[in-house]
């Protein structure tokens, strides 16, 4: 069923040619009460065309012949109102998606071209943290909404591998490490000894001098220092791994800052012969404009840095995926960093860095301030997630104290919860990190709407539900408003993807979920006359919830 569309070309006869069919299209809107019909045509814009008054127009366009698909039209102001045959349109949505189930609402505009997604990179040897998590969540469901929208997807989790900082890591390591407490529990003990090093270096300034030696070291390929970086390196991805599991993500490429060291001289040599680059106080720099800082690309000391290492993987992405799209999903704190190697880039002549977007979010709070990495005030991810899981399980157990497969339901729930609190506001917004309002089963949280799909489940299963959609249905208006919702599906997949806003998929398993609630407790669903229909009808908001959480990197349980 599409009411719009049909609803547009009626207009677009009475119209003629003023205007196309696709602006008619832009111009219809939902009307705020559904007592108002379904689809509202304002009238506004043709008065100056027509130079007639809006409800002049009004009446005129909705005085012409509608088709079966129509119940009524009417001039309600400057608004004509289409009122869709409701038994024609339910039928019609309901079977195409109890057909097309979780494909129901795919798009074909991506058109296969490759959207490249920059995500999650924790940096080796640190804690995973709270904004590596909100890169990782907000990053694949990005993936997956741009997949269902056609494009072809290229995941790359570019680790932070690569910096002074591991000179003065293996620097630590040397002097007080223990390989021991480092194999059993390898962040927190880097960690320990990365802090200990500056707490170290206060007191004893030359210690940062054999630190830059070490990195010195490990950049002229020294074996020592070499096998201590990897060693380092495996330790905090098997980390990493664990909670890529636990949240059920992966990636097409683990490539990370590392991986362009071999790499950057070409990039440094291409500024230099199209003279980019100038001399800043010892140090080679891009200059980007007036409203900007310039770009480093060098150090004094011929280290480079950050930026150069982008500009370079940015190139090198281009050449390798020839990425129509690229996404960067990285706070907000690093705006100005991938403003300055766009514009490095578009000097360079490459104008599709115009196609780069910084994908950037707000902060996880905890009362009110930034959580810190520094001083060892983390919550570390892996316990949180282990906590939700564990709160999950109680949470279930106390519900439904029969329940099979309670573990894999709570891990389910647990990560559902997570994902879904990071997910469910606008992602420019801080987050404030809360357990306990993460795993509430009433109220917006994740486990809420997979109880919602659960509990249709349990439903389907009671009433033997056949499939189908049976011919003769006796549509009301509580149903209606569901299959208005359902319909809404397919438009807010594409706005999703349009605003790159996994929000807005989160806000509507919501509403759906809230109107699947209201129904299911004034609608006697099973034992009814009505009961094939309605079960229909709670299959498909189940396979668009379901989507929906799909969408979001969340799994939906059968039962809980
Ligand atoms: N490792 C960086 C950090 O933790 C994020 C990297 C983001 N991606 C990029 N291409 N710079 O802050």
């Amino acid at each position: 069923m599409n009411g719009k569309k049909i609803f547009a070309t009626y207009l677009k006869d009475q119209i003629g040619s003023e205007l196309t069919l696709k602006q008619i299209e832009a111009f219809i809107e939902k009307p705020k009460q559904i007592q108002h019909g379904d689809l509202a045509f304002p009238c506004f814009q043709l008065a100056k065309i027509f130079k007639k008054s809006p409800n002049e127009i009004a009446k005129t366009l909705a005085a012409g012949n509608i088709s079966d698909d129509f119940e009524k039209i009417e001039a309600i102001g400057s608004y004509v109102n289409i009122f869709l045959n409701k038994k024609a349109a339910t039928e019609s949505l309901l079977t195409q998606i109890l057909k097309e189930k979780n494909t129901y609402a795919n798009h074909r505009f991506g058109n296969g071209k490759t959207i490249v997604l920059d995500l999650s990179s924790p940096n080796i040897a640190k804690p995973f943290s709270m904004g590596h998590l909100r890169s990782t969540v907000i990053g694949s469901s990005m993936a997956a909404i741009s997949e269902k929208c056609g494009y072809t997807t290229v995941k790359i989790n570019y680790i932070g591998d690569w910096g002074t900082q591991f000179g003065k890591l293996i620097s630590a390591y040397l002097k007080w490490g223990d390989e021991n407490k480092v194999r059993n529990n390898p962040i927190k003990e880097l960690t320990k000894l990365y802090v200990l090093f500056h707490e170290e270096a206060e007191k004893d300034p030359s210690l940062n001098e054999e630190g830059r030696m070490w990195f010195k070291k490990l950049e002229d390929h020294d074996p020592k220092a070499k096998e201590l970086w990897i060693w380092f390196k495996e330790v905090s991805l098997e980390a990493f791994h664990k909670i890529y599991k636990l949240l059920d993500v992966d990636f097409d490429s683990y490539n990370g800052e590392a991986f362009f060291n071999d790499k950057m001289n070409a990039t440094v040599n291409v500024l230099q012969e199209k003279k980019l680059l100038k001399l800043s106080e010892g140090a080679q720099v891009v200059r980007v404009g007036d409203d900007l800082p310039p770009c480093l690309i060098k150090k004094t000391d011929g280290a480079t840095l950050y930026a150069t290492r982008d500009i370079t993987a940015a190139i090198y992405r281009k050449n390798t995926y020839d990425f129509d799209e690229a996404f960067y999903v990285v706070g907000h704190e690093q705006s100005l960093h991938f403003e300055q190697v766009k514009r490095v880039l578009k000097k360079l002549g490459h104008d599709w860095a115009d196609h780069i977007h910084h994908v950037s979010f707000g902060l996880i709070l905890q009362n009110g301030k930034k959580m810190s990495t520094r001083k060892g005030k983390t919550v570390l991810l892996e316990t949180v997630i282990l906590e939700a899981v564990k709160l999950a399980e109680q949470n279930i157990k106390s519900k439904n104290p029969e329940l099979q497969d309670l573990q894999d339901v709570a891990r389910q729930v647990g990560v559902g919860a997570v994902i879904f609190h990071d997910l469910k506001n606008e992602k420019g917004n801080d987050v404030e990190f809360s357990l306990d309002a993460m795993l509430k089963f009433e109220g917006d949280t994740g486990p809420y709407v997979q109880y919602t799909a659960a509990r249709i489940q349990t439903l389907l299963n009671k009433g033997d539900f056949n499939g189908s959609v049976p011919k003769e249905l006796s549509i009301g208006l509580e149903s209606w408003e569901i299959i208005s919702v359902l319909n809404e599906f397919p438009e807010v997949v594409e706005q999703a993807f349009h605003r790159k806003e996994p929000s807005v998929i989160s806000k509507y398993v919501l509403k759906l979920s809230h109107k699947f609630n209201h129904y299911y407790a004034h609608v006697k669903i099973l034992n009814s006359k009505e009961t094939p229909e309605r079960l229909a009808l709670c299959a498909s908001v189940q396979i668009v919830l379901k989507e929906g959480l799909r969408l979001l990197g969340i799994r939906t349980p059968n039962r809980m």
